[in-house]
């Protein structure tokens, strides 16, 4: 029997998942970091902490599991998307990174928008409009801002491909999370030679691409002795969370869309080909399906919100121990009818990317009266965020894309209450899984199929993914979000310069 890795290195940590080639989760692992935010608005990591945490959940794995080195046939890599780590040509990382839901690179993304000659242009070039968190702009933050350690830069990498760096000593990304970088042709899945020219930068900077389940290497003899493991072990190109989740999720066919509610909030459906919004609200991302792409909205403080909510905000609910702080609080919003009496909470604590792409975006409960109660504020966290996804959800569907079955994954599909308060919020059925492992299951399933144990990632799907649940819209409840659903929608238009006043004070 083969066994196969998955490693997922994300925003709060890094998790390893051990499965055999019949797609059964042996064993997990999780390693946790820091978030560094030297200011409001700017987010960063040292890499160097993402090989520990992959090395010790490996090794945490491997220990539990029982198994001999040489049973691990292959790695898939999933990680948190967009990020930036700045090599030198020596391999060492000249400054922390910068990620995903940093905000610091406006500038850059106008500066991006006129090279090409605007924003239709670029999204013609790249399908996507420049966003602050995507990795381009983060380059040019570095010429503009840094300049010294511009000067030294040799490549760039997305996070979880610095991990295959230090793995087999590769440069290598896969077309998905490539996609995240605005730099990738992502028709035509291969770098944009034209943009990476008009930027004034160099295809050298850049790892090369490949397919999601292709082998990119094997372990070096220094990272086999690391992780325990042998030099034979393939390395597959893996996907960025999202696909990766996706993929995880069975969402590898046309009509199936997933939700996922980390610290981001995602809405993903599977296209056969490439297709766009054309106000450029929703990405169009290569898929980790040979040859298919996606479209996806993320909300960028979404999980997130209700993490600051119940440990920031609220963190003083007498006597409950941290553990038990989500359980009693999402108890309470479960004992508050839907709608929160007229409660709207925005979840905009960080800027926003879909459907509004504003860096100075920022949160608001509007509506509080004296009334409300603790518990309506959380559901009221919990609705606003699902908000947020149907925002996407809407989109999506104007889009004419058929919508037959939306997976829930995440924070979001634990919780019977969010469930339901999904397919409440959505008006359509939410299904669940039999095992729901996010990201890390993707990719250990694209490195058994980069291994051969699967003809393809859709086959791999079908034979290792099961729904457990479905949870169908009660219809009192569904009406009393078609109300408050628009006045949700309309606020951030009328709140937007007030929103951006304050964050120019922050
Ligand atoms: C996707 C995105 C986030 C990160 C989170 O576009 O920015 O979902 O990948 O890990």
């Amino acid at each position: 029997m083969s066994f196969y890795l998955g490693i997922d290195v994300g925003t709060s940590g890094t998790k390893t998942l051990l499965i055999d080639e019949a797609g059964k989760v042996l064993a997990e692992a999780n390693a946790g970091y820091p978030l560094h935010q030297p200011k409001p608005g700017w987010t960063e990591q040292d890499p160097e902490d993402w090989w520990k945490a992959t090395v010790k959940t490996v090794r945490g794995v491997m220990r539990a599991s029982k198994l001999k080195p040489d049973a691990i046939k292959a790695i898939g890599l999933s990680g948190q998307m967009h990020g930036s780590v700045f090599l030198d040509k020596h391999d060492q990382v000249i400054r922390n990174a910068l990620l995903w839901n940093d905000q610091r690179t406006a500038a850059e993304c106008d500066e991006i928008t006129s090279a090409v000659g605007g924003r239709k242009r670029l999204i013609k070039l790249v399908a996507n409009p420049a966003l602050t968190g995507f990795q381009a702009p983060k380059i040019l933050w570095l010429r503009n801002q840094e300049p010294r350690h511009f000067d030294r830069l040799a490549k760039v990498l997305l996070p979880k491909d610095d991990v295959r760096r230090r793995l087999t000593g590769d440069y290598v990304t896969e077309v998905s999370d490539a996609s995240g970088t605005l730099l990738l042709d992502v028709v035509r899945r291969k770098w944009s030679k034209q943009l990476v020219s008009k930027l004034g930068l160099d295809t050298d900077l850049l790892p090369s691409v490949v397919e999601s389940d292709e082998v990119t290497g094997t372990l070096t003899s220094e990272a086999a002795k690391a992780l325990g493991l042998t030099t034979s072990c393939k390395v597959v190109g893996g996907a960025g969370d999202c696909a990766a989740g996706a993929v995880g999720n069975g969402v590898v066919k046309k009509g199936v869309l997933s939700t996922s509610i980390g610290t981001s909030g995602v809405m993903f459906v599977h296209s056969d080909e490439p297709q766009y919004d054309a106000a450029g609200r929703l990405h169009t991302f290569c898929h980790a399906v040979n040859g298919k792409w996606h479209m996806m909205g993320v909300n960028l403080t979404s999980g997130g919100s209700l993490q600051w909510w119940i440990d920031s905000v609220i963190q003083g609910l007498a006597g409950v121990p941290a553990k038990k702080r989500y359980e009693v609080a999402t108890a309470e919003a479960e004992a508050i009818a839907a709608g929160s009496n007229g409660l709207v909470f925005l979840p905009y604590l960080n800027g926003e990317r879909t459907p509004h792409a504003d860096p100075q975006a920022r949160g608001s409960f509007v509506g509080l009266n004296l009334s409300h109660t603790r518990g309506h504020l959380t559901r009221s966290v919990m609705e606003g965020i699902t908000f947020a996804l149907r925002d996407s959800l809407d989109i999506i569907q104007s889009l004419d894309v058929p919508v037959r079955q939306i997976r829930a994954s995440g924070g979001g599909s634990t919780n019977p209450m969010w469930r339901q308060m999904q397919a409440d919020v959505f008006g359509k059925k939410v299904t669940t899984l039999e095992v729901e492992q996010g990201p890390a299951y993707g990719v250990a399933l694209l490195a058994a199929v980069g291994d051969g144990a699967y003809r393809s990632i859709e086959s791999a799907c079908k034979a290792t993914i099961q729904v457990a649940e479905e949870t169908a819209p009660q219809r009192a409840a569904v009406k009393t979000y078609d109300r408050l659903f628009p006045i949700y929608r309309g606020l951030y238009g009328q709140l937007k310069d007030s929103m951006a006043a304050l964050a120019e004070l922050q």
